[in-house]
């Protein structure tokens, strides 16, 4: 790679998540915080003479074609742009597939903001938020960081002020959980859409602590849990520890906690069962999230 950028992809978690109804499009109208965490994907991109988009990633699982959202987003910007020239991006993951931490997605975002500054050839922000709500509901995020409500099917992005900064652990027992498969056994239907009609409102969604850390709620909670108890068994172990916040984020099968002190979340670390991945991060406040982007160091070997 001649001309290169080194962009980083934070993964998210979700602060509460309401699923409200169905929707005729396919899709199903939420309510949702979205938080970012330190946690993140490398990204390197480069540019090329010839025509055509390859990704060379460090995990065998994900894929490299059309399948991948990082392939989709060079390919939806380059029909924006015109652009002719093709695209190389090594990925290295940190973040698990299938968590409800938004990789993929984050992927796809850092790709778009990597490619505008390696090429100086951008799209206006509205512009590039519908590109990004193209490829997924919550890429849009991912352009923003920070914390934010999340409507519509997650693609309305409304930033929020940021909450005072915590450590956070997030564990993932390694089942991946599929998104449309979690929406689909919440079993909503279209004449719960209309009782439901008349909470769509953010001032009926008191539950959701839009002023500080505390208890929240997330609606695949009822059925990820059903379905793996030692998940549920883990969020109230993080409960007992003194947590301030422990949900599973967006449809799992991450469960996360945040803490106001190294103490407990030490403590806490040592519950974990063996077999899981857990990480210790951070939240990471918008003005946090759009520094870092870019300052990633080289690849270790
Ligand atoms: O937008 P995204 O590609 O992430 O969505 C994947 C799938 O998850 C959708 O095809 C849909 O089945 C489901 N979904 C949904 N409602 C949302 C977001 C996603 O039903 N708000």
């Amino acid at each position: 790679m001649s001309h290169a950028i080194r962009v980083r992809a934070f993964a998210k978690i979700n602060l509460g998540l309401k699923v409200l109804f169905p929707r005729r499009d396919g899709y199903h109208e939420i309510r949702t915080i979205y938080q970012s965490v330190s946690l993140h994907d490398r990204l390197k991109i480069g540019l090329r003479r010839g025509p055509g988009i390859t990704i060379d990633c460090d995990d065998p699982a994900v894929p490299a074609g059309h399948d991948n959202l990082v392939y989709r987003a060079c390919e939806a910007w380059r029909a924006a742009r015109n652009y002719a020239g093709g695209v190389e991006i090594e990925l290295q993951k940190c973040i698990p597939v299938g968590g409800g931490l938004g990789g993929g997605s984050s992927d796809a975002a850092a790709t778009l903001m990597g490619i505008e500054r390696l090429t100086g050839d951008r799209l206006d922000f509205p512009a590039r938020l519908r590109l990004a709500a193209s490829l997924g509901s919550d890429v849009p995020f991912f352009l923003v960081g920070g914390r934010a409500i999340g409507c519509g099917r997650g693609e309305e992005i409304y930033p929020l002020p940021d909450l005072s900064s915590r450590l956070c652990v997030i564990v993932h027992p390694g089942i991946p959980v599929s998104t449309p498969e979690a929406y689909r056994e919440l079993g909503l239907s279209l004449t719960e859409a209309r009782e439901k009609r008349n909470v769509d409102s953010f001032g009926a969604w008191s539950q959701f602590s839009l002023l500080d850390w505390g208890p929240a709620e997330n609606d695949f909670e009822r059925v990820v849990f059903a379905r793996w108890p030692e998940l549920g068994a883990i969020k109230n172990q993080f409960i007992r520890a003194g947590t301030e916040t422990a949900l599973l984020s967006g449809s799992g099968s991450a469960v996360y906690a945040v803490f106001d002190s190294a103490r407990k979340l030490n403590q806490v670390s040592r519950t974990i069962p063996r077999g899981w991945a857990a990480f210790r991060t951070r939240t990471l406040r918008r003005r946090e999230f759009q520094r870092l982007l870019f300052q990633v160091s080289p690849r270790r070997p």
